[in-house]
């Protein structure tokens, strides 16, 4: 059975095609990041814009290289919350009017649960029931993933996502927009013990996150280094904020995993990309006798592989959208 996803809940335009949930025949991702950094951030008018500009090409791209017209597709996946408004909303009429015409079922995916299906892609052994810590530029859970199509988000975090946070920090380090992965390589040459950091402490969940006061704490210090006329070590900076972080992400996915007996561990959104956060979450899981899935580097930032795997999966547990579909910015799992 092959699948079409489309995805542009944010800044990337994409669209793939993959059979069975597993085997990718395409995977076009049309990035927009080169104009949203010179903003700082991404810019929702021109994101909607742009996603108007580049859909009809990236699908059409996605068809040609799995060699498929419309007619050899069995069912078109959607991003259809959450995200940016505006932007969701060009995947979601786009989508209905391709499914439309070409006479195929529409089938509405959850973002973040296109993030943990993109495991589905790099590891097709891996099957439900199993934990997933999701860390992205707008979320941060721990999730039940009681099946292909059934969670339970048993921690969030309560403020800041881990993604922005990475990206906060980064830009008071000097670094450009997304700034997740400078600061991984920036933490590759600086010692991750230079800088004490706090591990802030949720009240209420113990499975709930919180990341404003560690921003906060690195903002702290950077300003205050600056009022004495000196700066911080940049990459030490970056190397404590990393371990501290991927620390915090890391004991609460452990806690939640011994309190509710899972032995399966996913990882899932764009900073799944980190290999802090990695090796880490790989040390616990190997010091518990734990097995951890994680995406290739590839599908861990936002695409359009992952919508289509999750696509196949919604599609048979009888999910179906009609024209009546709408994009949601704000949806829990
Ligand atoms: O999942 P994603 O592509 O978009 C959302 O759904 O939000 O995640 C984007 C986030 C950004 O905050 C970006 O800085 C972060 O993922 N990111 C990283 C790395 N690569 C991407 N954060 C830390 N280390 C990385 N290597
Ligand atoms: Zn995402």
């Amino acid at each position: 059975m092959k699948i079409l996803g489309i995805e542009s809940s944010c800044d990337e335009t994409a669209c793939s095609v993959v059979e069975d949930g597993k085997t990718v025949l395409s995977n076009i991702v049309a990035s927009q990041i080169d104009e949203h950094r010179l903003y700082g951030g991404v810019v929702p008018e021109i994101a909607s814009r742009r996603h108007a500009e580049n859909i009809t090409w990236v699908t059409k791209a996605a068809l040609e290289e799995a060699g498929c017209t419309m007619d050899d597709i069995d069912a078109v996946a959607v991003t259809y919350a959450p995200g940016l408004i505006g932007a969701l909303l060009v995947g979601v009429s786009f989508a209905k009017g391709l499914a439309m015409s070409a006479g195929k079922p529409l089938v509405p995916v959850h973002h973040i649960a296109g993030h943990i299906a993109a495991n589905y892609i790099s590891h097709p052994e891996l099957k439900p029931p199993y934990l997933c810590l999701v860390v992205s530029g707008g979320h941060s859970h721990i999730v039940e993933v009681l099946d292909y199509s059934r969670y339970h988000v048993i921690g969030r975090t309560r403020d800041d996502a881990a993604g922005e946070c990475f990206d906060k920090v980064a830009r008071t380090l000097g670094f450009e927009y997304p700034g997740g992965k400078f600061i991984d390589n920036a933490a590759k040459s600086g010692d991750p013990n230079a800088y004490k950091l706090p591990h802030p402490k949720v009240q209420g969940s113990e499975y709930d996150f919180s990341f404003s006061g560690l921003k906060t704490a690195v903002i702290n210090l950077v300003h205050n280094a600056a009022q004495k006329g000196e700066t911080v070590n940049v990459n030490d900076m970056a190397a404590s904020f990393q371990n501290t972080i991927s620390d915090i992400l890391v004991d609460k996915a452990m806690l939640a995993a011994k309190d509710l007996g899972y032995i399966t561990i996913g990882l899932a959104g764009g900073v799944s990309a980190n290999s802090g956060v990695r090796e880490k979450l790989q040390k616990a899981c190997d010091k518990r006798g734990y097995k951890l899935y994680m995406p290739e580097f590839k599908y861990c930032g936002d695409n359009g592989a992952m919508i289509a795997c999750q696509g196949y999966f919604d599609y048979l547990a009888g999910r179906r959208a009609d024209e009546s579909l709408n994009g949601i910015a704000t949806l829990s799992l």
